[in-house]
């Protein structure tokens, strides 16, 4: 059972207008219509993914009614971690003084979140975890290239959290799907930089240690896995499109989530959309928005949501959750 939902995101908003300070060829009208986006949070000094992630963290803990020393584990979803060795998660159960919690990081890129809700799951139903903290967060500005305007213009940093607990009966996760298809790894990727490629003077002059992405190609594969997991998530819950109340897409375009929601045939109105405000957040965007529609009072007891995602990997996948 999703018990409780929080976000963080940096202090500072960087408008589609601020790409011109940084001499990147753009335009306000681009990056609209061919996204949604209309700006974006980046972290500044003093930032970064834990102090977003505990940020996130106390405000779910809180909602929840949850203490730091409840907390049986942590499960963090995301492609851009502090360090990396050792991880994020265990700083973040450091900042949270959760020290009975078993802390770890999980890599699905976009999914990321979606894929750590489903292992949180799978770890209550072994019996020993009661209470786990799920996070999807991200700090992209750190690895996306500034002078790449294929890249650049698209990703935002925040952190979403979730305090999860064991389902009572007829509420939680009803239905839950996940894919991988490691073939189109290169589509979407870091190409050097980390073990295969270590850092070298020749490989920052190139910027392939940041993000590259065959952008089309990426947008096909989106459309078509969301689409599939949107129908998964249905069949696997035993619901028709008519039962789902809200569907919240991950966040990356909104041509993108409109073909989701016009397959699953779920009208626009009941589609939460944020990614004009935040960009492609990667893990963070499902967590984000799940958090934003709870303060605006759109989830209630008995509200039945929908969750699909895809993300590098590629990953992807859904979930349908009764709350
Ligand atoms: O989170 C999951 C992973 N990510 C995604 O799901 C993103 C998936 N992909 C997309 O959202 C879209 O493919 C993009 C938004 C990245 C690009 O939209 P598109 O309609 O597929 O554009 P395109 O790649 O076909 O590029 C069209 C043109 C190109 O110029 P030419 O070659 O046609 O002359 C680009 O050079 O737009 C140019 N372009 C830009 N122009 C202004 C690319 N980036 C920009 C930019 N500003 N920022």
């Amino acid at each position: 059972m999703l018990a409780a939902t929080g976000h963080a995101v940096p202090k500072r908003v960087f408008t589609n207008h601020d790409f011109a300070s940084i001499g990147i060829e753009t335009s306000d009208e681009w990056i609209r219509e061919r996204t949604g986006i209309g700006q974006r949070y980046i972290a500044g000094e003093g930032e970064n993914l834990t102090t977003l992630c505990t940020e996130a963290a106390k405000v779910a803990m809180q909602r929840a009614g949850v203490t730091a020393s409840e907390l049986d584990a942590i499960v963090l979803g995301t492609a851009s971690p502090d360090r990396l060795l050792p991880s994020t998660a265990v700083e973040v159960q450091a900042a949270l003084g959760a020290s009975r919690a078993v802390a770890f990081d999980l890599d699905a890129a976009c999914s990321g979140w979606l894929y750590s809700a489903q292992v949180a799951e799978g770890l209550m139903a072994t019996g020993t975890f009661e209470t786990i903290l799920v996070i999807g967060g991200e700090v992209l500005s750190r690895i996306i290239n500034w002078k790449d305007r294929n890249t650049c213009v698209l990703f935002g940093d925040g952190a979403g959290a979730t305090v999860m607990k064991r389902s009572t009966r007829g509420r939680g996760i009803l239905s839950a799907y996940m894919r991988s298809d490691g073939t189109l790894a290169d589509l979407l990727h870091r190409p050097k930089g980390a073990g295969n490629a270590p850092v070298t003077p020749e490989i920052i002059l190139e910027g392939s240690h940041y993000i590259q992405m065959a952008g089309r190609e990426v947008f096909k594969n989106a459309v078509r896995s969301m689409a599939d997991a949107a129908d998964r998530a249905l069949d696997g819950a035993k619901l028709s499109a008519t039962d789902i109340d809200l569907l919240i897409p991950h966040q990356a375009n909104i041509r993108i989530i409109e073909a989701t929601a016009k397959h699953a045939n779920i009208p626009m109105e009941k589609v939460f959309v944020n990614v004009d405000r935040y960009g492609n957040t990667s893990a963070a965007s499902i967590p984000i928005a799940l958090s934003e529609a709870h303060e605006k009072g759109l989830i209630k007891d008995g509200t039945t949501v929908m969750f699909v995602a895809f993300g590098a990997g590629f990953t992807w996948g859904s979930m349908v959750v009764r709350f």
